[in-house]
């Protein structure tokens, strides 16, 4: 058996992965969803389980995925053109959906250009490729997301080229610019906009007052980059995410469609020269097929309903329960992490308690993450909660509910 050796070497990494905790979960299946009836919202049936489950794991935000107008205009698109590219984006694989989605998420953010990817984990990965040199120092915060912590990997970035700035502390921040090298050309501070662990946000204005005056140090200037996934749709008076509540932007932004927007797919957002850049020297968007023409079309449709009353509405509507959660687990007596984001966590601080309560929400039906170590500090360990525009008062109440049943 040629793979035999391997097979065996693998099985104990897994185990050890297992022993350290560090092992996924094996993942459950999806087989039906139930779509919203009378004061409920939808529900979810699990293989092998035998009652429906109401979802607060899931990053669908305004719970755009199953809308009627999206899957229409995926259908449409995938009519006219099929369901797959057939090659690159550089070697004839570039659609009027994939320009139309581009111009259309620039326009979104309020940046000239834009340029999407698979994923907001390849564009990430792209950025760092595009943008990155041997005279560029990179500073980003100490919770970034994996996939910002990758892109620096695959960039090859050198340790003496990298600072780490405490979550969210300015003044690390400045520590981290005071340490710059001297052969430094560029320096680019990156950031998520909402750290999805904590639904807590990058204060931009202050990063942005720390940054600017270094600027003139160095050739190509500092730049700012706010990877915005979690907030780009759903946070902010009109969903433009973090960038809303600071009076300037950063910038370049990242995103994704595949969370508020409800599809799948990553964009960057910048000037015109970035993006050419991107186009010319991002392998993780010039080496692969791109979006299906399906997802551009829904992507664009999810941004036409994000910015028509219905999306508003569905905004509103997010920020309602996400009142009531919050306030709820308050009253409950429980630790949280303050905000107005949908993803709230509840701070249990202990690991088999996560594990049983996780489990005690999972036998009255409701799907929810519980955080551990490696994933977040010893001490941390965390129910993430994350309420969508598709939830009911009646969900949020009956989820308070179970919670304070947990307590008791
Ligand atoms: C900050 C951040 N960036 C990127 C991603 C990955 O998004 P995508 O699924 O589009 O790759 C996530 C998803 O969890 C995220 O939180």
């Amino acid at each position: 058996m040629p793979l035999e050796k391997l097979n065996q070497t693998l099985v104990r990494e897994i185990i050890n992965l297992k022993e350290e905790g560090r092992a996924k979960a094996d993942e459950r299946v999806i087989v039906d969803y139930l779509p919203p009836k009378g004061d409920k919202g939808p529900r979810y049936k699990l293989k092998g389980v035998d009652r429906d489950f109401i979802r607060l794991n899931s990053n669908s935000y305004l719970s755009l995925a199953d809308h009627p107008e999206m899957i229409e205009a995926a259908d449409t698109a995938t009519r006219e053109f099929g369901v797959g590219p057939g090659a690159v984006r550089f070697i004839d694989g570039t659609f009027k959906y994939h320009i139309s989605l581009e111009e259309r998420i620039a326009d979104f953010v309020g940046k000239p250009a834009a340029k999407i990817f698979n994923s907001a984990y390849t564009s990430n990965c792209g950025l760092s490729l595009a943008i990155g040199s041997k005279q560029t120092h990179w500073i980003g915060d100490e919770l970034n997301h994996n996939s910002i912590i990758r892109a620096m990997r695959i960039a090859n970035v050198p340790s003496k080229n990298k600072g780490i700035y405490k979550h969210n502390t300015m003044e690390d921040l400045k520590r981290c610019l005071n340490e710059i090298p001297d052969d430094i050309e560029r320096v680019i501070v990156i950031f998520d906009g909402i750290f999805s662990m904590r639904g807590d946000y990058a204060p931009i204005d202050k990063i942005k007052k720390i940054t600017d005056p270094y600027d003139s140090k160095f050739k190509d200037g500092i730049i700012t980059v706010v990877d915005d996934s979690h907030g780009i749709g759903a946070y902010g008076a009109t969903g433009r995410g973090t960038p809303e509540f600071s009076s300037e932007s950063p910038d370049i932004i990242i995103g994704t469609f595949g969370k508020a927007f409800g599809v799948n797919g990553g964009f960057i957002a910048a000037s015109e020269s970035v993006i050419e850049a991107v186009r010319q020297m991002a392998d993780t968007y010039i080496y692969t097929n791109p979006l299906s023409v399906a997802d551009c079309a829904a992507a664009s449709k999810a941004l036409d309903i994000c910015d028509s009353p219905e999306g508003l509405e569905r905004l509103d509507n997010l920020k309602q329960r996400v009142n009531q959660f919050r306030i709820g687990i308050e009253k409950l007596g429980h630790e949280s992490i303050p905000g107005h984001h949908a993803v709230i966590p509840l701070l249990v601080r202990d690991t088999a308690k996560t594990h049983q309560l996780v489990k005690y929400f999972f036998e009255k039906g409701v799907l929810v993450v519980g955080l551990t170590f490696p994933v977040v500090p010893r001490g941390d360990e965390t129910i993430r909660f994350q309420v969508n525009a598709a939830h009911t008062e009646f969900d949020i109440d009956y989820v308070l509910g179970v919670l304070s049943e947990f307590k008791k």
